[in-house]
């Protein structure tokens, strides 16, 4: 395939630093990916020749807003959304997360009921359940299949009833990779109208995304995961932010997506976050062409952002079978997640494991020793490292390879996993 991983990994500047003369072997992404140039380049830019407050009259004021209005509409781009008014920006995604279930929850009363999952990062999980606490409404849990740690379909059918106001629920899991059948808990949470909040933070960076195919209510996802800044993004439909009131003080706007940005925001994280969307618009350019046609009704940048996330899908897929291919020959390793060759469509290329006779930040650091980045522990997926009882034990160890990782970089580390002693 035509995907030129020189070409791409020339676009990310610290892939090319060496520590101890020895390549560095970045498979950490979940946690965070390294940054795209233009996002660095963006974040100067601004930083340099634009740097003020919102809503001046002068010149770095009025070149600022004209920024922050293009970071909107990139991301507008990125997710499919009918226009940048339905893009907020904020800290990070857990804190945009408390911040809109705590509006949403103005309009439950006590019985009603919220449904979460098991596989979800705390992130979408401990916001719906502290904001039920406050409500008096109800928390359902979807239970997850231990043999693929996947979501049990019938289970979240069940937990579905005419009382579900709320249904939150990850787009892919950053403890143990599976892509889930989002499209389908949207339709179950709609036919008994309830809302739906995505949270696409792990899916972001590894494929296309459109909120309207999907029309899910809101999805969050954050930048510093799809090689842009330390920034958090939630998409909500328009009408639907328009109608909910918003923690926010006097002076502010009160038109969506302002009144849910409070205070000043990360002008150059917003800046960068534009970079990084100019980025997939790049990957797409370079290496989408075959894959436009899936994206009819989209032209220009959002295009091309779409036709480079499913090139990236495409290789990633190999990624994920080099990946799983070397760990489950090692002898007393245990991948847990999708394995099965036929079914990896259904995974991102996020794999973790657990060895015996090894806990997992001991397998981390001995990595480390030949510079291989990989995470340890539970990566705040509590639920699902408490559903499998490796909570105790350390979780598990996340190997999470992202479109810039080579088939080289996975064979050092099944090696490396091999070598252990
Ligand atoms: C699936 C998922 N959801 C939510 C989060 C939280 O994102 P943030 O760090 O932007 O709050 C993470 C971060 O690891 C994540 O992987």
């Amino acid at each position: 395939m035509s995907f030129d991983l020189k070409r791409i990994r020339s676009q990310f500047p610290s892939l090319h630093i060496t520590g101890n003369g020895t390549p560095r072997i970045f498979l950490d992404n979940p946690g965070g990916t390294q940054v795209a140039k233009p996002v660095v380049d963006r974040m100067n830019h601004y930083l340099l020749h634009n740097n003020a407050n919102h809503g001046g009259a002068f010149r770095t004021s009025i070149d600022s807003d004209e920024v922050l209005h293009e970071a909107h509409a990139a991301m507008a781009d990125m997710l499919n959304a009918n226009s940048p008014d339905e893009i907020i920006f904020g800290a990070n995604m857990t804190t945009l997360t408390f911040s809109v279930s705590r509006s949403l929850g103005r309009w439950l009363k006590p019985g009603d009921e919220i449904v979460v999952t098991r596989l979800d990062h705390d992130a979408d999980i401990t916001p719906w359940t502290m904001m039920a606490e406050d409500r008096g409404a109800v928390v359902r849990w979807v239970n997850v299949r231990e043999e693929d740690c996947t979501l049990d379909m019938a289970d979240f059918e069940s937990q579905i009833n005419e009382r579900t106001k709320i249904v939150a629920c990850g787009y892919a899991s950053n403890a143990v990779g599976t892509i889930n059948d989002i499209q389908n808990v949207i339709g179950m949470a709609h036919a008994v109208k309830a809302l739906v909040f995505v949270d696409a933070v792990q899916y972001a960076p590894h494929g296309p995304i459109d909120v309207q195919k999907l029309d899910c209510d809101l999805l969050a996802c954050s930048a510093y995961k799809f090689f842009g800044p330390h920034v958090g993004i939630v998409y909500g439909k328009y009408d639907l932010l328009d109608r909910l009131q918003a923690y926010k003080v006097r002076p502010a706007d009160n038109k969506p997506p302002y009144k849910f940005e409070t205070g000043t925001q990360n002008h150059e994280g917003l800046a960068g976050t534009l970079g990084a969307v100019e980025y997939l618009a790049w990957l797409g350019e370079e290496f989408g062409e075959g894959f436009e046609s899936q994206f009819s009704g989209m032209s220009g940048r959002r295009l091309k952002v779409h036709a480079g996330m499913a090139a990236s899908l495409q290789y990633e897929r190999l990624l994920s079978e080099r990946l799983i291919n070397g760990l489950s020959q090692i002898p007393n390793l245990k991948i847990w997640g999708i394995t099965n060759p036929n079914q990896l469509d259904r995974r991102v290329p996020t794999v973790s494991f657990t060895l015996k006779g090894w806990t997992p930040r001991r397998i981390a650091e001995k990595l480390a020793e030949q510079n291989i980045f990989v995470w340890d522990g539970n990566y705040y997926a509590l639920a699902i490292m408490e559903r499998l009882k490796l909570q105790e034990g350390g979780g598990m160890v996340r190997v999470g390879a992202a479109h810039y990782n080579t088939l080289d970089e996975v064979d050092c580390l099944v090696e490396a996993v091999r070598g252990l002693q």
